[in-house]
């Protein structure tokens, strides 16, 4: 089984917490174990949001912060390269092609940031799609796609299943809102819809969950199911 899952910068490095990035090695580690070739995306989390506060104070323009965006997102991804055994390409993969190489040679692959104009939330689902992957998963520190922000709302309902095109449906007026913030990112989910990636998102601050989610396809979060896509064949097996 192919599977490319994105941790959140938020969910591996809230603060920077050796045992934390370990621990999300491990669950990396177990997967990689039981078979699965793995791609991993990583994002910036709050340590990228401050620089990117701060580059603005300073006058930079987007375009530049979003180029200290994918640098913090890189050395978040060096971070977890390093809790990782010799099984993984041990450079941030910098493109796409870079990172199917690894794989094709039967390494973990990890990458932050591409490219400006959109999050790691798109990398991982072009990177999802680019390798043919059975299975997408975002790790985020929302258990799952809620009607509105579950922090914000009191009374935001959680979709245990959607569709692709459904999901771009609740995600997009969550995106037109300031300063909302969705489970998966506008760009992401159209890509998911225009791949018919089977995708599922989770609460990934308990790395275990992610293991769960991936080995049997249990999980309390939401899955994005395409139209005519059954259940993986893997979990079958299992
Ligand atoms: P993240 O993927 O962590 O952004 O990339 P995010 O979704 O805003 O963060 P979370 O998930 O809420 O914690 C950090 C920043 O890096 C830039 C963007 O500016 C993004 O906000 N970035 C990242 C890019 O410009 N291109 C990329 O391919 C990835």
């Amino acid at each position: 089984m192919r599977v490319v899952v994105s941790i959140g910068g938020s969910v591996l490095a809230p603060d920077l917490d050796a045992e934390r990035v370990e621990a999300h090695a491990a669950a990396i580690e177990t997967l990689s174990r039981e078979g699965c070739e793995l791609g991993v995306v990583v994002g910036g989390g709050g340590v990228a949001r401050e620089y990117i506060a701060t580059a603005r104070d300073l006058g930079s323009n987007e375009v530049q912060l979003d180029q200290i965006g994918i640098d913090v997102t890189r050395v978040n991804a060096r971070l977890l390269i390093a809790a990782l055994g010799d099984e993984v390409d041990p450079t941030p993969a910098r493109d796409y092609d870079e990172s199917r190489d690894a794989m094709r040679r039967g390494d973990i692959t990890v990458m932050g940031g591409v490219t400006p104009g959109q999050t790691t939330d798109a990398v991982a689902a072009a990177l999802a799609e680019y390798v043919n992957a059975d299975l997408l998963v975002y790790a985020t520190s929302v258990d799952g796609v809620f009607s509105a922000d579950p922090s914000a709302v009191e009374d935001a309902a959680k979709y245990d299943e959607l569709s692709p095109t459904e999901l771009v449906d609740v995600i997009a007026p969550m995106s037109r809102d300031a300063g909302a913030s969705a489970p998966v990112d506008l760009l992401a989910t159209k890509l998911i819809e225009r791949a018919g990636m089977r995708t599922i998102v989770i609460d990934g601050t308990d790395p275990e969950r992610v293991v769960s989610a991936v080995l049997r396809g249990e999980h309390s979060g939401t899955d994005i199911v395409p139209a005519g896509s059954g259940e993986p064949t893997y979990w079958a097996q299992r």
